[in-house]
């Protein structure tokens, strides 16, 4: 199996919030499993067998079961407008998804994207005086539904422009 390393001096980069960044995850599993809850039952995997314990995760708590890590994968796929064969190979012997398998770059980046959105609320968001008040940013705050976030053009100013004041 190809594993695409984070280079080391990201990792010194990361490893200060490493922390925060799981705190940050737990609670989006919360929120999302809270999220589940308050919704009608729906069967999740009805295509599938019972689903195995994920064996290659490495930024999610190693004890994510696999219906909290299909919550994650399902929202990764609606906040990015994508399918799982986005960031997940197929074997290329048995054409099965082999998700444990880090060959795709978008999987990498996915993870780095993790930990980026897992900083921004632990790190940075939470020094806010008026944190709290604030939506979490979640990958969709920017993806907004595509896979990679358009390029934001104001649109022309519809109003005047207050006069200028006089230069004193
Ligand atoms: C935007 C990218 C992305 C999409 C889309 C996505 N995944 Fe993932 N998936 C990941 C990343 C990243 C990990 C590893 C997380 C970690 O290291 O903690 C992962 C891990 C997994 C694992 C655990 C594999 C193991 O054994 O470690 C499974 C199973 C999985 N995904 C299934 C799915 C399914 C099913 C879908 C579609 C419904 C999906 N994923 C969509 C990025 C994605
Ligand atoms: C703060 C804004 C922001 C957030 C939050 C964010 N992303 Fe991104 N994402 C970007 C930008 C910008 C790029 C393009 C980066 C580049 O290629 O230089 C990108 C690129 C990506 C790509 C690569 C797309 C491609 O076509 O190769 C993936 C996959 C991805 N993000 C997944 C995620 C996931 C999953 C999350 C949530 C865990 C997330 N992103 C949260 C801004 C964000």
């Amino acid at each position: 199996m190809l594993y695409l390393r984070i280079p080391p001096e990201a990792n010194v980069i990361l490893k200060v919030p490493f922390s925060c960044t799981v705190i940050a995850l737990a609670a989006l599993l919360a929120t999302s499993c809270a999220w589940s809850q308050a919704n009608p039952p729906e069967p999740m995997h009805h295509h599938h067998g019972p689903m195995p314990t994920p064996a290659n995760l490495q930024i999610l708590p190693k004890d994510t079961t696999p219906e909290q890590l299909m919550t994650v994968m399902h929202q990764f796929e609606g906040e990015l407008g994508v399918h799982c064969s986005f960031c997940h190979e197929a074997d290329p012997q048995t054409h099965h998804m082999d998700f444990a398998s880090d060959a795709k770059p978008e999987k990498t980046t996915a993870r780095i994207m993790m930990q980026m959105t897992a900083s921004l609320n632990a790190k940075y968001l939470s020094q806010l005086p008026d944190h709290g008040t604030t939506e979490k940013v979640t990958c969709g705050t920017c993806h907004r539904g595509q896979s990679m976030p358009a390029v934001y053009t104001p649109a022309p100013e519809e109003h005047e422009h207050p006069p200028m004041p006089a230069g004193k």
